[in-house]
């Protein structure tokens, strides 16, 4: 029986080493912005099967470039002696030094996403998201959601639209949610075979909470709304829980700047970091707590760089606020002005706070 058994592994493990998938090229198409797209359609798409690890003293390389690279794979040996015989690169190492742990990678379930993928044909779907969540494409393991409408929906909403209803009685998910990105997230789910990481977004609080009843322009939320506000993330959460959806993380809210700028064109609530310390401390970090989601990764900010480090310094000073709060998360716009140094400068002081870029997008 031993022995059987021991075979029965060894097969297992040859199998194993066999068994890593061909990558099947990119289809490229170019659109003249510079480069080139891959093409899928229903019955082929490129693929970056999870790589099995060279032998010793080899590396595999994955080359994407302006010039039509996509994954593109090769391998290089190294050697110890930058003049080792054959050797393509010479092997250092910086072992006292560690770097940054990478969270992950992902992408937004916004409700303009989730339409356009499921205007695809059944297979294409199938493949669109296999490309991005699953063993043979990119692995994502992140994925952001919008709470309620944001500039990716075709129409303007909240949960809680009812005139006044401090109590959220009328608060409910919409189609967008149940009909949209709530299936196409459950399919990436189980294309990935793990849990994604995902976190939600709120643009805009219900209008009837907002100093200018309005859910885009120059405007906040008022004070008297505070605790409904940090009910109406608890429902969110529990909403999702009861369609079978866990959150990893929040973020307070999208962009606080947009809605301190006079006639902002999209869903978008005012924040000064001041409030939201506030806010956090005095609202939503307890009211997470009470209600069992401590757990959730709480991330402030969610907007451009150059408000660092000052904005994580006047939320995280404050030791009853920086209790609740677990990251800081990031946009892109603006980058080209204020170079990254900035984030370094921020995780110094708070080293202990991750960093995680949650918006990039072009257009
Ligand atoms: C799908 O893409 C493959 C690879 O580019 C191509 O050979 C095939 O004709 C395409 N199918 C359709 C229906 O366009
Ligand atoms: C490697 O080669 C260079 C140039 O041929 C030589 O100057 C150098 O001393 C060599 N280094 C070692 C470690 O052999």
């Amino acid at each position: 029986m031993r022995r059987q058994g021991l075979l029965a592994l060894l097969l297992i493990v040859f199998r194993g080493f066999a068994a890593e998938e061909p990558q099947l090229p990119c289809v490229p198409r170019d659109f003249g912005f510079g480069s080139v797209v891959c093409v899928c359609n229903a019955s082929y798409c490129d693929t970056l099967p999870t790589p099995v690890l060279p032998s010793a003293g080899r590396a595999l390389v994955f080359t994407s470039d302006i010039e039509g690279a996509r994954f593109l794979r090769t391998q290089l040996s190294f050697s110890d002696n930058q003049n080792g015989t054959g050797a393509d690169v010479a092997r250092f190492a910086l072992e006292s030094t560690a770097f940054q742990t990478v969270v992950g990678w992902g992408g937004a379930f916004t409700d303009a996403a989730a339409k356009n993928i499921l205007d695809l044909s059944p297979d294409a779907q199938d493949r669109l998201l296999s490309s991005y969540f699953s063993p043979s494409g990119l692995e994502y393991n992140i994925g952001r959601v919008n709470m309620g409408g944001c500039d990716f929906s075709w129409r303007t909403y909240t949960y809680a639209d009812a005139e006044g209803d401090v109590e959220l009685s009328t608060f409910a998910l919409q189609p967008e949610d149940t009909d949209y990105k709530i299936p196409v997230i459950k399919r990436a789910e189980a294309l990935a075979g793990r849990p994604l990481k995902l976190f939600a977004s709120p643009w805009t609080a219900p209008k009837w909470m907002k100093t200018n009843n309005d859910y885009v322009g120059y405007g906040q939320l008022r004070t008297d709304m505070y605790q409904p506000w940090a009910d109406y993330f608890v429902r969110f959460l529990d909403e999702y829980a009861a369609q079978g959806i866990t959150y990893w993380g929040l973020t307070t809210q999208n962009q606080p700047y947009d809605g301190y700028l006079p006639d902002f064109s999209f869903n978008c609530m005012g924040w000064t970091a001041e409030e939201q310390r506030k806010w956090v401390a005095e609202n939503l970090g307890p009211t997470l707590l009470q209600h069992g989601y401590e757990g959730v990764k709480l991330m402030i900010l969610d907007d451009q760089r150059y408000q660092l480090p000052e904005w994580a310094e006047s939320v995280l000073n404050d030791p009853v606020a920086a209790q609740y709060v677990d990251g800081i998360a990031v946009h892109w716009y603006t980058d080209q002005y204020v170079g990254p140094e900035r984030l370094t400068q921020t995780h110094d002081l708070f080293p202990d706070v991750f960093i995680l870029g949650t918006e990039a997008c072009e257009g």
